[in-house]
């Protein structure tokens, strides 16, 4: 029995798929109910950060020329406009010309996604990807 904390659910799927999520899982060594909580996870972050403007949490990672004529000075004025949203910057030399950064950030989703977009125009910057969880 679970302890008290925990509800018991019955759920429908096809035996195909159930066969394909625990042949993964024998790999992986957890089991059905963890792996239903993760995906209920992922689902509710996934809605959250298209729907609604909720608080979420995650990384921005960003590839960039530092050759690029003011990159550099710009995306650090693009972080200290939203210092309210992000909690750290890890920044990564990767080679002569590149640059890698990883800006994690907490907040709304409105407003990381506005930090995003604003980073991925300057020019310089070649990827942008971003990460994000909720509670
Ligand atoms: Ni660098």
């Amino acid at each position: 029995m679970r302890g008290a904390g925990v509800a018991r659910i019955s759920i429908s799927i096809p035996p195909n798929l159930l066969k394909e999520l625990d042949d993964i899982l024998k790999k992986v060594g957890y089991d059905r109910s963890k792996a239903i909580q993760i995906a209920i996870r992922n689902f509710l972050t996934e809605y959250r950060w298209a729907h609604e403007s909720s608080e979420v949490a995650g990384a921005l990672i960003l590839l960039y020329d530092h050759r690029s004529r003011g990159v550099e000075e710009s995306l650090t004025d693009i972080q200290h406009e939203h210092g309210d949203i992000i909690t750290s910057t890890m920044h990564v030399h990767l080679d002569e010309d590149n640059c890698l950064e990883i800006i994690a950030v907490k907040g709304k989703t409105k407003s990381i996604k506005e930090l995003a977009e604003r980073m991925m125009k300057e020019k310089g910057v070649k990827q942008l990807k971003l990460a994000v969880v909720s509670k």
